[in-house]
Parts: C-alpha cells; sequence; structure tokens
C-alpha cells in the first residue's frame, strides 16, 4: 500500500530547484500530491557537511514528501537510510527514494544513479539494503537502462520490487538520451502491466490532456512532473482544478497597473500574478535558504519561469546574471512594468 491514490502528481526531484524554498512556493500555489526532494548524496549526509541536513529537510509537507538519495554501496544507502529513520518526526520525510537514473558523470562515473542500472544485482542489494532500516515509503527512480534494453529493464525492476520497493518511477527515456527526444511513456505503459507495485510515469508531462491520456485505460498509478511545475509553479493546482497548463495563454493585465502592490497566490484568486510570485519566490529563497544557495536556486528557477513572458531570453538573461537578489527583484519590477500585458494569467484562460 502506498499513501498516496490513484492518479496522484509528484513533483519530481531536480538539483538546485526542488530544495525547501521551491516545494514551499509549489504548495502555497496549490500542491502535488507528493514531493520529492533533489537528490542528497548519501555519503556526504553521513559525513556531515555544513549544508546537508537543509538536502533532507522535508518542509512544508514531511507527511507526503521523500528524500531522494544516491549512494555508491548497500553499506552507505542502509546507514544514511538507518540515520533519516533517527530523525525527530517534524524532521522525517514520509519516504526515501532510490536515485537511479542520473547519468551526470560526477554520479555515474562514481557507480551512483544510472550505473545501477548496468548493475541489477547491486541495485538489488541497495534496495534490500533501504528496506531493512527504513519502514517508510521506499521507492526509486529509474529510466530505460541502454545496457538491459527494455525487457532487462522491466526484469531489474520487477527484481527491485521483489527486494521491498513500495513504488517507482520511470523517467521514459534511455539513461543516454538528453532532453531533445521525447520521453517513451510506452515503456511506463509495459511497465505497469507486470509490475506488482505502483508506477508513475515521468518525462515531459505539462498538460491536463497527457494526464489523461497516461492514467485512463492504462495501469500507470500516478504522474511525476517536473520542468513544466518550475515554469509554472501553479500547474499542479490548475491539473487538480481540472483544466489545462495554459500554455501559450496569457490574460489582460486587468485592473493592475504598472506599480500596482504584487498579488500572490492561486487559490482564492481568479488571476496569477507573475511578478508577485517570482517575487514570493526570492523571498523564500532568502528565508530559507543558506546564503550561497539563494542566488544559485533563484537563477535556476528563473531559468524556466522567464518562459511565461514574452521577451523570455531578454528576461532570462537579465536575471541569470542578476549579481543579486536585490538587483532580481528589480529586474522584475522594471520587466513588468515595461510589459504590463505580460504580469497576470486570467485563471479563466490559465484554465481554459
Ligand atoms: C535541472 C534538473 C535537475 C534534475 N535533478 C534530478 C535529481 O536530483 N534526481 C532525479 O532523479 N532526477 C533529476 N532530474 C530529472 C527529473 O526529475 C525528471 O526526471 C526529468 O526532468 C523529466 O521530467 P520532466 O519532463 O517533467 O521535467 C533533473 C532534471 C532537471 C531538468
Amino acid at each position: 500500500m502506498v499513501p498516496f491514490s490513484r492518479g496522484s502528481l509528484f513533483l519530481a526531484p531536480m538539483v538546485g530547484i526542488t530544495n525547501r524554498a521551491f516545494r514551499t512556493l509549489v504548495y502555497e500555489l496549490g500542491a502535488p500530491d507528493w514531493f520529492v526532494t533533489e537528490m542528497a548524496s548519501a555519503e556526504a549526509f553521513l559525513s556531515g557537511g555544513r549544508n546537508e541536513s537543509i538536502y533532507l529537510d522535508p518542509s512544508p509537507r514531511p507527511l507526503q514528501t521523500s528524500v531522494q538519495f544516491a549512494a555508491r554501496s548497500p553499506e552507505t544507502l542502509a546507514k544514511a537510510c538507518n540515520a533519516v529513520s533517527q530523525l525527530p518526526a517534524e524532521y522525517r520525510p514520509a519516504g526515501i527514494d532510490i536515485n537511479m537514473g542520473c547519468s551526470a558523470p560526477h554520479i555515474k562515473g562514481y557507480g551512483r544513479g544510472a550505473a545501477l542500472l548496468d548493475n541489477p544485482s547491486l541495485a538489488r542489494e541497495m534496495v534490500a539494503a533501504a528496506r531493512e532500516q527504513w519502514v517508510g515509503m521506499l521507492s526509486a527512480k529509474i529510466r530505460i537502462s541502454t545496457s538491459l534494453g527494455e525487457d532487462g529493464t522491466i526484469a531489474l525492476a520487477q527484481s527491485l520490487a521483489g527486494a521491498g520497493l513500495d513504488c517507482i518511477t520511470v523517467h521514459a527515456r534511455l539513461d543516454t538520451q538528453k532532453f531533445r527526444r521525447k520521453a517513451d511513456h510506452r515503456f511506463a505503459v509495459l511497465l505497469a502491466e507486470v509490475l506488482p507495485i505502483p508506477v508513475i510515469a515521468n518525462g515531459d508531462i505539462t498538460a491536463r490532456e497527457e494526464c489523461a491520456a497516461l492514467l485512463d485505460s492504462t495501469h500507470i498509478h500516478s504522474l511525476m512532473i517536473g520542468r513544466a511545475a518550475v515554469q509554472k509553479p501553479w500547474l499542479f493546482a490548475s491539473l487538480k482544478s481540472g483544466a489545462g497548463s495554459g500554455e501559450g495563454e496569457r490574460g489582460t493585465p486587468g485592473s493592475i497597473e504598472p506599480g500596482d502592490e504584487p498579488q500572490y497566490g492561486t487559490r482564492h484568486m481568479p488571476e496569477i500574478d507573475l511578478l508577485a510570485i517570482a517575487l514570493r519566490f526570492i523571498d523564500l529563497a532568502e528565508t530559507l535558504l543558506p546564503p550561497e544557495w539563494q542566488r544559485e536556486t533563484c537563477r535556476r528557477v528563473f531559468s524556466y519561469y522567464a518562459a511565461n513572458v514574452s521577451f523570455a531570453h531578454h528576461l532570462r538573461f537579465l536575471l541569470v546574471n542578476a549579481p543579486s537578489l536585490g538587483a532580481m527583484r528589480q529586474i522584475l519590477r522594471d520587466y513588468f512594468n515595461q510589459v504590463p500585458q505580460d504580469r497576470i494569467f486570467a485563471q479563466d484562460q490559465i484554465l481554459a
């Protein structure tokens, strides 16, 4: 049994993005059913580095959050799981996710992430070791293994389920593929047909129609969304309200005049104020993250978020190169003063 119902929406783990500040923003705008933290190194966590506990901070929704570990060996993963299980309840996440999909050289090169897709017996040992130490929800996030092929990846997933996973996420791309090609959810459908545990499909999901297509008449249990939710942090709220992503839609400025006080939040508002949301995110980063993470996190989030406006390249360039959070705030205010028609997404248009 997993602690979420069929058709749940997950926020994907994303390094440098899905930390506490971004998860809080998404929560405030209308939360997904489950959050996954950015990947943390089990070894670094055990060595007690200065910011390691921040990677594992499950706020604002510990009971709907999994922390993700990348680990080199079953022993270190087991120790990390044990350490998490000893945390006081308010700091303890509901789940632990094992990264088996990251192919970045500094992860895979050390036998972590997607390297486990090339070593099914080690991957199974990882799950078994984690299961021994962790009674909460245990999941893994995989890709399609280039070395094993589709059939081999299905056999691996079956083996991981047998070793104690409660559910599995599949980012339906080969581990060697970048984002250029579309995710192939045909594989997630196949996997969900044969696995005895819930399969969560991930990759390129942006709109309600895609969600419906993936869930209707398949055994896929739930869906995970990454980049689209960084561009539109209100996406979960709009999907759950039975609406689309609002791709390409923009509202008229309505009653907003240049210089008006930004309005924040979607739950009770008919409009989404892009300036208010961006300013709120900077405040959250400043309040909740260590100083050395703040600017970088904002840069990463805004590099996606800027796609919401007409002069996206221009705004992205300015924000990514801004020397401080204060400069980012000013750039945002200036942009929306100059292009006020970009500021408001009207809810009925977003949800159209
Ligand atoms: C900036 C960035 C960082 C990511 N970091 C992680 C990570 O820490 N752990 C992980 O399992 N996947 C990571 N991913 C992959 C995403 O979780 C997700 O599988 C991928 O983006 C496809 O989903 P999407 O099309 O909804 O974005 C990352 C992706 C991006 C774009």
